[in-house]
């Protein structure tokens, strides 16, 4: 059995998702079920709400992009997508499917830790499904250098920890295919990785509360020289933190 076969906990995220087979495999595990596909179509809510902000302007980095299973939202946005991920196999597929396709302009193989790009050379940086894979010096890291090459915006979803998780996760268990155990952190550790990466939290979203532990955040950048404008989004929930400096407003 592969290590992201039914029933095991990912156990190196660099590694586990080289293999064709589990990339083969890998949105029909996850986002195929019942509960997979309602997920889905809430987590793609989720990012479209959040991708709204930069009104159909701008490029979009995908990293990880996986299978490239947003880029059809991003382009659908009007929006150009450049994709990257750490696996040869993932970025084969995603070319693939999605090479094609109008809007998509550039997709490579890379490390997020470090990504081969200018400072501030996209306009968001999107980072689904890896934050919940990784131990907390590693988010540091992304974080920090999604937020040099984003000019305005890093969204994000993680696992957050809280009194509901116990519930969720015995939930999953009983209906989820995926078994991937995530670490969920707890807000004020979210809070805390936010402000140490110099980002401003803009927004928080979940997936589908309370019988999801994901979370989509969308932060801006502390330092951003376009300062952005307030949220546009209606119905977005409130703001747990934001720290207003006078040059990003
Ligand atoms: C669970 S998948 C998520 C893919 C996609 N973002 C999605 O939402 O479907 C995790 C992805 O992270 C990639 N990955 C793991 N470590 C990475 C790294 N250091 N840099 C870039 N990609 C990485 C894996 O190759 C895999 O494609």
């Amino acid at each position: 059995m592969h290590p992201l076969g039914s029933g095991v906990t990912a156990s190196d995220p660099r590694r586990d998702y080289q293999d064709p087979t589990v990339v083969a495999s890998y949105e029909h595990e996850r986002f195929r079920s019942p509960w997979g596909r309602v997920y889905a179509a809430m987590h793609r809510r989720g990012i479209r709400k959040a991708l709204l902000h930069l009104e159909g302007q701008g490029t979009v980095l995908d990293v990880p992009c996986g299978t490239g299973r947003i880029a059809p939202l991003v382009t659908g946005l009007g929006l150009s997508y450049l994709g990257l991920d750490i696996s040869t196999a993932m970025v084969s597929h995603c070319r693939e499917h999605h090479g094609s396709r109008s809007g998509v302009v550039g997709l490579s193989v890379g490390d997020i830790e470090r990504l081969p790009f200018e400072d501030a050379s996209v306009d968001a940086v999107v980072c689904l499904k890896l934050l919940h894979l990784i131990t907390v010096p590693n988010i540091a890291l992304v974080l920090r250098e999604c937020e040099r090459v984003a000019a305005r915006y890093i969204i994000f979803d993680i696992a957050r920890h809280d009194r509901w998780t116990p519930l969720v996760r015995w939930f999953k268990r009983c209906y989820s295919p995926v078994k991937v155990r995530p670490y969920a952190l707890s807000r004020e550790e979210w809070t805390r990785l936010i402000e140490d990466a110099d980002l401003d939290l803009e927004q928080r979203r979940h997936v589908m509360w309370p019988i999801s532990e994901s979370v989509i955040l969308t932060c801006s950048k502390r330092t951003s020289a376009c300062a952005p404008e307030p949220y546009p989004v209606r119905g977005a929930k409130r703001t747990i933190s934001r720290q207003t400096t006078a040059s990003t407003r």
